[in-house]
Order: C-alpha cells, then structure tokens, then sequence
C-alpha cells in the first residue's frame, strides 16, 4: 500500500514563535488523536526554523520538510542550502518544483531535475510539485504539459529512485485561490500520471508512487479528494497554518 501524506507548505509565513506553538500543537494532536498508521504528516516550515523545531518532533507520524535547496553540496552560492545542510539541522523531505519558484525564481525543469538528484543522493524524499495554469488547461493541453514536467524532472532516475520520490499536482489556477480542482479532475490527472510513469518504469513501479493533490485542501474538502484511488494526500498551503483544521486533513483519510 502507497504511503499517504498530509503534507503543510507554510511558505513565508508566521514568526518563529507562532510557528514554534503551531508545530508543537500538530505534532502533539497527530501523536494523541487517531491517525491512519499508514499517514506521514510532514509541515514545510521556513528555513530559520528547521534545526529548532525538528527538536520538537515527538511522534514518527510527523517530519520536518525544507521548502526548497541547492543542487551542489557547498560552495560560492550565497543565500543557498544544500541538501546535507538540511540534513544536518533533521530535514527528510524537501519540497521542490513549487510553481511559486518556477515562476517568481525561474527556475527551469533541468535545475529541479538536479535538486531531484542531489536529494536522493543525500538520502532524502524530494516532494516533486507539477502543474498547469489556467490557460493550459482551457487550451486543452494541460495533461501533456504535466506529463512533461514529470518526463524532464523525473526520468533521469532509475526505477529504484523513482520509488523514493513524492509527486504533487498542484493546478496553478487552484493555489491560494480557494477554487479546488473537483475530485474528478485531480483524479483524472493523478490517473494519467501514474500511467505515464508506468510507460517508462512499468506499471508496478508506477502504483507504489504517491502523488499528493495541492491547492486549496481544506478540512471540508480533503476527504472527498482523499477517496480518489489515485490520490494519495494533500500538499496543504493555507490550511496548514492551523493546527486543528491541519490535523482534521490529517484524519480524512479513508
Ligand atoms: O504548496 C501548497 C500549495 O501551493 C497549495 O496552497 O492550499 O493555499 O492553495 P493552498
């Protein structure tokens, strides 16, 4: 069985001691409250806070997630953070290829395919972000566009690596919008990405990859999506930022 993830991207939200007080009040409800085992929740807190808060984790239901990194190990690249640096301040998954960062930072797919390299070469779970905009969408060409995001982020990788990474579909036009993609949609597309993946690495490799829905998941809304066969959890921005409703995403899981 897939992995399930509940995974929050706070962005560039909150202070350090807001975010300290959300993170301990997760980690604390999905340690006591009842959680599917087969649930990883993971918050994508801002750089600062890392080291500190990964102290905080009391539960192995809860990992600490870097928002974004460098491909190189160390060097001249100020402001940057390399993957053994967010590993060495207790970070296991990073998310990368957010559209936020293709599109404010431009960011190609051959520099988020050596982010995908660098982070399973130190040993981490690269959170792979891919989606269309609107305009894709209504042009009728959002499904080979996605496709191709996977084809150049993704298909350098042997099979074995591949099984290590998480894929999210995030639609540009249903981020931060509180306009979700319906359950048949994401489905649709979860569906015709699982099966381009199996058209290179093969079917079995495919069905053990979870691929996460992001843009505008709420409590109310998380576990008709959840249900979907394809989907396998959520990449949460907004609704992460509060304790309670990201722990009731947590829980809707089937
Ligand atoms: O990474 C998270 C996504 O950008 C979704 O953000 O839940 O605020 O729409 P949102």
């Amino acid at each position: 069985m897939r992995t399930k993830y509940a995974a929050g991207n706070w962005k560039m939200n909150l202070t350090f001691e807001e975010g300290q007080i959300l993170f301990s009040e997760v980690t604390n409800m999905v340690k006591d409250e009842v959680v599917n085992p087969n649930v990883k929740v993971v918050m994508g807190v801002p750089a600062p806070y890392l080291s500190s808060f990964s102290k905080l984790i009391n539960t192995d239901k809860v990992s600490i997630a870097a928002q974004n990194c460098h491909p190189e190990a160390s060097g001249a690249f100020t402001g940057e953070m390399s993957v053994g640096m967010l590993a060495s301040a207790g970070v296991d998954h990073i998310i990368i290829g957010h559209s936020e960062r293709r599109e404010y930072f431009n960011e190609s797919d051959e520099f988020i395919a050596a982010k995908v390299n660098a982070i399973l070469a130190g040993g981490l779970t690269p959170i792979f972000c891919c989606g269309e905009t609107l305009e894709q969408r209504e042009a009728g060409i959002h499904f080979d566009f996605v496709k191709g995001q996977l084809t150049k982020g993704l298909f350098q990788l042997s099979a074995e690596e591949l099984q290590k990474v998480v894929i999210a579909y995030e639609p540009i036009w249903a981020i931060g919008t509180g306009v979700t993609a319906s359950s048949d949609q994401a489905q649709e597309m979860h569906k015709a990405l699982r099966a381009h993946l199996a058209s290179k690495y093969g079917a079995d490799v495919a069905a053990n990859i979870s691929i996460l829905y992001g843009g505008s998941v709420k409590p109310g809304n998380a576990g008709e999506l959840f249900a979907q066969p394809d989907i396998d959890g959520g990449l949460v921005g907004g609704a992460s930022l509060d304790s309670r409703g990201f722990t009731d995403i947590a829980k809707a899981f089937p």
